[in-house]
């Protein structure tokens, strides 16, 4: 039997003249250039929504900070997304320098992209027109997915020693991800201490290993704020690292909508001081010391 004859995207004959296979490919490749001076990428993933993935991206990339690291954070979120807030660069204007799009200094220091800094207003939605509504869920994943791959190709991150991917729900965001980005170091699973929570992210741990990303670990947030399950135990079963345990913190939200890291501005409160333990560990693994 011969080898199956799969039809490549490439195989297709005729795309109006707009070179769109080279554009991908020419997209690739600066993507690849680009990422050539991170030293890890780091994504923040889970199943399930509201759990607070952004409000931990945003608090790791504070941590990594404050230790010294060069950090970027994309925010992949690009229907909701919510980094330029967190790390107070709303409103900001990109500039387009000779290397690419130049992503604005948040706090810290932290260079920052986001959806958000192309919107016109506070109301505008981001909308992806769909050619008819039966294909609008097909039609979102591939924007999301060139947006993304535009946004990683086009920005001029410079050298970074972590780039933090803030992720939107649902594991189906990682795989596009991984498709992207040639080496993910790993992914970072968010659950909340409940039944639900728990049920969900368990299938997302499960396909994030099955898409081929390394699983650094499991981060409870909002712990004392359900009375369900520990993030340990869900850990334990699904034998993947637990991180640790971020206590629902009402001072955390709010520093996050002034756009100011919580480990920053409130390093002693117990949701900061594991937050940047968390990062410390995660750091030990992904940027170990040269030899
Ligand atoms: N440990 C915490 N203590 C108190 N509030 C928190 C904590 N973690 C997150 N929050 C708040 O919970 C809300 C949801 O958090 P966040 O936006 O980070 O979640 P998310 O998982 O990124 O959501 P989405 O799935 O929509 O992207 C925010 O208002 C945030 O400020
Ligand atoms: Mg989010």
């Amino acid at each position: 039997m011969g080898a199956p004859v799969v039809k490549r995207y490439r195989d297709v004959a005729g795309d109006g003249g707009s070179d769109i296979v080279g554009q991908v490919q020419a997209q690739q490749a600066r993507l690849r250039a680009r990422l050539s001076s991170v030293r890890a990428v780091l994504a923040v993933v889970s199943g399930k929504g509201g759990v607070g993935k952004s409000s931990i991206t945003a608090n790791l990339a504070g941590a990594l900070a404050l230790a010294g690291a060069r950090v970027g954070v994309l925010d992949a979120d690009v229907n909701g997304p919510s980094m330029a807030k967190m790390l107070g660069v709303r409103g900001r204007r990109l500039v387009v320098g000779p290397d690419g799009v130049e992503p604005p200094a948040g706090a810290l220091g932290i260079a920052v992209m986001s959806m958000d800094l192309m919107l016109p207003d506070d109301a505008t939605p981001v909308a992806w027109d769909a050619p008819t509504q039966a294909e609008g869920h097909t039609w979102r994943g591939a924007m999301e997915a060139s947006a993304l791959r535009e946004f990683l190709a086009d920005t001029a991150w410079g050298s970074l020693d972590v780039l933090l991917l803030d992720l939107p729900p649902g594991t189906d965001r990682l795989v596009t991800v991984l498709g992207l980005v040639p080496v993910v170091a790993g992914a970072v699973i968010v659950t909340v201490p409940s039944g639900v929570s728990h049920l969900v992210v368990r299938r997302s741990i499960t396909a994030a290993a099955a898409a081929g990303a390394p699983v650094l670990g499991l981060i409870e947030n909002m712990a004392g704020m359900f009375q369900g399950p520990g993030g340990e135990d869900l850990a334990h079963a699904a034998a993947i690292p637990f991180l640790g345990r971020v206590p629902f913190d009402p001072a955390l939200a709010a520093a996050a909508d002034r756009g100011e890291p919580y480990v920053a501005v409130a390093p002693a409160a117990p949701a900061a001081l594991a937050l940047s333990a968390i990062a410390a560990g995660l750091a030990a693994v992904i940027l170990p010391a040269p030899t």
